[in-house]
Formats: C-alpha cells, structure tokens, sequence
C-alpha cells in the first residue's frame, strides 16, 4: 500500500463494489443508533462482522437478533479505558479471522454549549470533550495497536487493508455559530487524520474522516430539527452516510480524505469529497510540510 498522497477528490459516484469488505471485521463505537446504527448495518448487508461499543444496550437487541452471526454487542462507554480496552478484546474475540480490519470512532454528543455561555462565567461542563476527543483517543489508540500487532511495521505485500474511519461534522469544515466547545472535537477529528495518513500505511493501515451534515437522529431534540428544518435546511440521510462508510472501506486507495455527508440537492449520492484535505498544490505549504517531515525520522522506522 502506497504512503499517503495527494491525488484530488474521492469520486463519490461511482458504484461501491462492497464484495472487497466481505468476511472482515469493523468495530463501531456508537453503533447502536442513528448514524453509527446505519454503518452498522451497511456493514453488516456487505457481510461484515461487527463488534458494536455503546452505553445503549435496549437498542442493539433488534440489530443482534437480524444478524446474530454477525453483529456483537459490548456495553462501553468510550470515556473510560478499561470499557474500551474490553471491547477491542472481544472484537478480537469474535472475529472468525480474529483479525479486526476497521475501526469507526463514531460516538459522539453534543451538549449546551457553556463555553459560549454570557453572563457570570463558571467552569464549563465538558463532558462534549470527554466524548468526542478523549473517547475517540483511546479509540484511535487501540485500533494502531490492534493494526501493527497483525501487520507489523515494514509494509509489505502480507499485509491486510486495515482503515480507521474518524467522524467529524459540519461543524469540523464550516462556521457553525456559538459551538465552539463541539467544533473544537470535530476539527479534532481532522488533526488526528493528519497527524497519521503520512505514516499509517507503515502498518498497512489508512485513515479518513467522515462529516455528516444534518441527519435526523437522536442526537438532538425533535423539536431542535423541526426548527432546522423549517427554516428551510435540508437533511442528508443515515442510509447515505452508510454507503459513504462503505466507499471508503472498499477502495484502498482512499487514504488522508474528509467525505461530506451531504443533502442530495448537493450530492448525488449523499455524500461528497469537498477537496479540504491537500495542500500539495500550494508550494509553500508543501515546503514547509516538508520540513515538518524531515524533523522526524520515520523513514527510520522510529515513528509509526
Ligand atoms: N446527526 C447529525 O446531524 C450529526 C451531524 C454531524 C456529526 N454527527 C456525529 O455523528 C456521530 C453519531 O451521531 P448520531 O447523530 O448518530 O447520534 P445519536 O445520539 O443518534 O447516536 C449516538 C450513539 O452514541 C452512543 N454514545 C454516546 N455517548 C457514548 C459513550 N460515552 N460511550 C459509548 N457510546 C456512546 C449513544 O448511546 C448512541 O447510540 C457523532 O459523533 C456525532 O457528533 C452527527
């Protein structure tokens, strides 16, 4: 597998051929509502085995008793190591390869902004933090160990497809008013794929972010929806950001890409490459990329 490069925007509308994720396995956080429930099933329609990790466990016994070969539930909440570490375990375990082949950070809240807040300033809550960032973390963590334990770190042709898949948001490419405390975990999703699509393929790995716009989940309140909605907002879907999922795991040459979920009057298909990612056409930032690069020995193998 070739190091990251720059090479222009993902065609998102081409047919995803998703017979190449067939028999691996993914682990899902937050899989078991909303948009992490439709990569579930995405994945699971392709034939792929699941290990979910969320703290809801009424709602994935639908989705286990539809697939119950292919689908594992395991109560996590990503804040904390121990959960986290558990279930990478029994994704392992579960596995009929024992191999885990993708990973998608995809658990996330969004609070009342109180960094935005007026008046008295109070110590903010920060659980959104928590969540996004610290949670996705010790995904990310995980999921290199996981990945260089099978592949090692001398790329070669033994070495398997393994994609971790980070979300971000709308909120991690656009203006989105008095969020700062939740743009701050979606742009977060952005610089921890820039930080590893230069070296992942070291461990045979690639790393890619996906966006969604608005799509109806629980994750804010009907009434906050409907109030989007009539102001005349138009929503991308969960069956769109499933396809979008499936795009990239089934293409190994998707490496370093941010994919928008979008509303179809944008993108044919639901989801689109908005071309955020490159810099390789403006020259300056190239050389100067280039020596953040010669900084660090990774052609020494020191640095994966
Ligand atoms: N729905 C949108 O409009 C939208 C837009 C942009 C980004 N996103 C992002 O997409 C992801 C999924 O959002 P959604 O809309 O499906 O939300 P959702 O609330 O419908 O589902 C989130 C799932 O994550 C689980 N979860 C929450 N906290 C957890 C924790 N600490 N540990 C384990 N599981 C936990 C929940 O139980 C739930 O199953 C999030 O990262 C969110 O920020 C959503």
């Amino acid at each position: 597998m070739p190091g990251y490069q720059s090479q222009g925007p993902v065609d998102c509308t081409i047919t995803v051929d998703s017979s190449k994720v067939k028999g691996k396995t993914a682990i899902v956080t937050g899989g078991a509502n909303g948009i992490g429930e439709a990569y579930t099933r995405a994945l699971a329609a392709a034939g792929v085995y699941i290990t979910i990790g969320d703290l809801d466990e009424s709602s994935t016994e639908k989705l286990t008793s539809e697939f119950p070969k292919q689908i594992h539930f395991v109560k996590c909440n990503v804040t904390n190591w121990d959960d986290q570490t558990r279930l990478f375990r029994e994704a392992e375990s579960f596995s009929p390869t024992h191999q885990i082949h993708y990973v998608v950070a995809n658990a996330g809240i969004i609070r009342k902004d109180e960094v935005f807040e007026f008046g008295e300033p109070t110590e903010p809550e920060l659980s959104t933090i928590d969540v996004n960032i610290k949670g996705t973390l010790y995904t990310v963590k995980l999921a290199m160990h996981y990945f260089i334990k099978q592949n090692g770190i001398v790329p070669g042709p033994e070495q398997h497809d393994t994609c971790l898949v980070l979300i971000g948001s709308g909120a991690g490419i656009h203006d989105c008013l008095r969020i700062p405390q939740y743009s701050a975990t979606k742009w977060a999703a952005r610089g921890i794929m820039h930080s590893l699509r230069r070296t992942s393929h070291f461990y045979g790995s690639r790393v890619n972010v996906i966006h969604p716009w608005y799509v109806k989940t629980k994750i804010l309140s009907e009434e906050v929806f409907e109030e989007v909605k009539a102001k005349g907002v138009e929503f991308a879907t969960v069956e769109d950001a499933g396809q979008c999922l499936l795009r990239i795991l089934s293409d190994e040459s998707i490496n370093g890409r941010s994919l928008f979920i979008a509303a179809r009057k944008w993108a044919s298909t639901g989801y689109m490459d908005l071309d955020l990612e490159d810099t390789e056409e403006n020259e300056l930032r190239k050389e100067i990329q280039f020596d953040q690069m010669r900084g660090n020995p990774v052609e020494d193998g020191l640095i994966v």
